[in-house]
C-alpha cells in the first residue's frame, strides 16, 4: 500500500476528502472516473518543433489549467450538477474537458525519460505482444506511418455541445501548431444513447455498464444500484449470487504509475487506444440468422448469448429465457456473478462480458485467487465514433440504417500495467478459444483469429455461424497520461 500525504491508494478515493486535493489536482482527469460527456475531438499529433518550444508548450498546457485534472472535473461536475456556468462563463455542462497523452515515440523527440512498460516502449504497432491484430502498414490513417508521420501525442477535447467543442478544438489547433506540433489526424467520438437513455455501441446494446469502480460516490451509487437490482430480482423470481462482482477496485493497483517526470511523485496512467470499427449490417444479420435457432419470441436472446446481456443492458446470465429483457430505466443491473450459471447454460462462456470479466469462473475452474481474474480488469473509457441515419442526431433508434462500415468504437482504457491487463485480456482470455473451459470459441465481438459460434453453446464444437470480422481493428497507440507537475517540469 503507498500512501501520498494520509491518502489510502490502494481504496477506492474519496473525491470530496481535503486530504486527497493535491493529488487529484496533480492527476489528469477522466483516469478515476470518466469525463462523462458524449462528444470528443480526438486529436493525434506529431512533433515537428525545437524540442525546447515543444516542451514549453506542453508545460504551458498543464500550467495555465487548460489539461483537466481529477480536481477540476470533479469541479466541472459540480457546477454542471448546480446549473452553474463555468469560470469563462460556458453555460452550465458545457465546459471543455481536455486530456494530453505522450507516445514512447513523444517521450524520446523531447528527449525525456519514458515510464516502464515494455509494450507501452515498443508501441501498439510494433509490439509482438500477438493479439492478433493486422499488420501496421494495412492500419487506417494515421496510425499507419509510424517512419513518417509517427503519433508523438493524443489530445482529447470533450463537451456535450458540438459548436463549443469545435471552437475549442480550433483554438487548440492554432496553440499547438505555433510550436510545430501538427495535427496527422483528428477523429470525433459520437456518444449514442438508446431510448432509455443509456449509452449505446453500434451494434445497439448498452455499453459502459460494468466498470471497476475507483471513486468512493462511484461504490456508493454502485452499492444503491445493488439494492435496487436484488429487489427487482426478487419480485420477478430471478436468482441472485452468493458472491456478487465487487466493483471497488484499488486505483494503485488498476491505474496508478508513478510519473518520473513529476519532481514530487506525481502519477500518471498508461492509455490503449484503439479505432475498432464495426459492421453493423454484417453483425446483424448474423445475430438474427441465429436467432432462427431459438424458440419463437426468444430471438432477442441470441444477441444476448454474444454479448451477455440483452441489448437493454439486462444480463442473460439472470434474467436467461425465462424473464428475458427487463427493460431498466435505471442503472442496468451488475450485482451478480457466475456463481448462478457455473455451467455456461444461459450465458454461454463465450459472450463478450463473460469473456472479458469471467466473474468468479476462473476461480471455479483453475482454483485461482479471485485475484488471479480481478488484476486483468481496467477502465474503460470509450465512445463511438461515426455517422448513422438517426432520427434525432445522439439517439440510436430501432430503424437507424445498418452500415457495413464508416462506424464503430474508440476502445480507450487506462491501465497500471499494459502487458498484464489490456493485452492479456485481448489474448488470453477473448482470442483464445479454450477459455475459461472446454471449446467454447473465441469472444464473438471482439475474438480476432477467426471468429465462429460453436452449434452448442456449451462445449460443443460445430460451426453453424461465422462471426469472423465485424469488428476490424483500424489502428492505435500506447500513451501515457502524465501528471501535471511532471508535464510543467518540462
Ligand atoms: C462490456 C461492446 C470492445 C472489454 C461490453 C458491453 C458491450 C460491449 C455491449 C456490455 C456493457 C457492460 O457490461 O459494461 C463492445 C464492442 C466492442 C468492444 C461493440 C468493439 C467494437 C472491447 C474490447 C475489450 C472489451 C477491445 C477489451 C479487450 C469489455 C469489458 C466489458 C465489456 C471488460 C465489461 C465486462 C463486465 O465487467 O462484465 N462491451 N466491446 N470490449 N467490454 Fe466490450
Ligand atoms: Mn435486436
Amino acid at each position: 500500500m503507498s500512501e501520498v500525504g494520509n491518502l489510502d491508494l490502494s481504496q477506492p478515493i474519496d473525491l470530496n476528502d481535503p486530504g486527497a486535493s493535491a493529488f487529484l489536482g496533480d492527476l489528469q482527469g477522466n483516469i478515476l472516473k470518466s469525463h462523462g460527456r458524449r462528444k470528443t475531438t480526438n486529436l493525434f499529433v506529431t512533433f515537428t518543433g525545437e524540442v525546447a518550444d515543444t516542451k514549453a508548450l506542453l508545460a504551458s498546457l498543464a500550467a495555465d489549467g487548460t489539461i483537466t485534472s481529477a480536481a477540476e472535473q470533479k469541479k466541472q461536475r459540480d457546477r454542471k450538477e448546480n446549473g452553474q456556468p463555468g469560470p469563462k462563463g460556458e453555460a452550465p455542462g458545457e465546459e471543455t474537458a481536455t486530456f494530453l497523452f505522450l507516445s514512447a515515440q513523444g517521450y524520446s523527440y523531447i528527449g525525456e525519460t519514458a515510464p516502464e512498460d515494455e509494450p507501452f516502449q515498443k508501441g501498439m504497432g510494433r509490439a509482438d505482444a500477438d493479439l492478433g491484430d493486422p499488420a501496421q502498414s494495412a492500419w487506417d490513417e494515421p496510425f499507419n506511418a509510424p517512419s513518417e508521420a509517427p503519433i508523438h501525442a493524443l489530445l482529447i477535447l470533450a463537451n456535450e455541445n458540438s459548436s463549443s467543442l469545435d471552437k475549442a478544438a480550433s483554438d487548440m489547433q492554432e496553440r499547438i501548431v505555433s510550436a510545430g506540433i501538427r495535427v496527422v489526424g483528428k477523429i470525433d467520438g459520437r456518444g449514442l444513447k438508446n431510448g432509455n437513455g443509456h449509452d449505446v455501441e453500434h451494434f445497439g446494446y448498452v455499453d459502459g455498464i460494468s466498470q471497476p469502480l475507483l471513486t468512493c460516490s462511484d461504490v456508493q451509487e454502485a452499492s444503491d444500484n445493488a439494492t435496487a437490482a436484488n429487489a427487482k430480482a426478487d419480485s420477478l423470481g430471478a436468482p441472485k449470487s452468493v458472491k456478487p462482482f465487487d466493483p471497488s477496485f484499488s486505483p494503485e493497483a488498476t491505474v496508478l504509475v508513478p510519473d518520473p517526470l513529476s519532481p514530487k511523485g506525481g502519477f500518471g496512467s498508461f492509455f490503449v487506444f484503439r479505432q475498432l470499427e464495426q459492421n453493423v449490417d454484417g453483425f446483424k444479420k448474423a445475430e438474427a440468422e441465429l436467432g432462427k435457432l431459438l424458440p419463437k419470441g426468444q430471438e432477442e436472446r441470441a444477441g444476448a448469448m454474444i454479448v451477455g446481456r440483452f441489448e437493454d443492458g439486462t444480463p442473460v446470465a439472470r434474467y436467461g429465457e425465462e424473464i428475458g429483457p427487463i427493460g431498466p430505466k435505471g442503472t442496468p443491473d451488475n450485482h451478480f456473478s457466475y456463481d448462478i450459471d457455473p455451467d455456461g447454460e444461459k450465458c454461454p462462456f463465450q459472450a463478450h462480458i463473460r469473456k472479458t470479466n469471467p466473474r468468479g469462473d476462473v476461480e471455479r475452474q483453475f482454483g485461482a485467487g479471485p485475484e488471479a481474474e480481478r488484476r486483468v480488469l481496467f477502465p474503460r473509457r470509450g465512445v463511438t465514433y461515426g455517422s448513422r441515419e438517426t432520427h434525432d442526431d445522439d439517439v440510436l433508434n430501432e430503424d437507424a440504417s445498418h452500415p457495413s462500415g464508416g462506424v464503430g468504437l474508440l476502445f480507450m482504457a487506462y491501465n497500471k500495467d499494459i502487458a498484464r491487463q489490456f493485452e492479456f485480456m485481448q489474448r488470453d482470455w477473448a482470442n483464445s478459444p479454450t477459455f475459461v473451459t472446454g471449446n467454447p470459441g473465441i469472444d464473438p465481438i471482439i475474438g480476432q483469429s477467426g471468429q465462429s459460434w460453436p452449434e452448442n453453446h456449451g462445449g460443443g464444437a460445430k460451426v453453424v455461424h461465422d462471426f469472423h470480422g465485424f469488428v476490424r481493428m483500424k489502428g492505435g497507440e500506447y500513451f501515457f497520461a502524465p501528471s501535471l507537475s511532471g508535464l510543467q517540469a518540462l
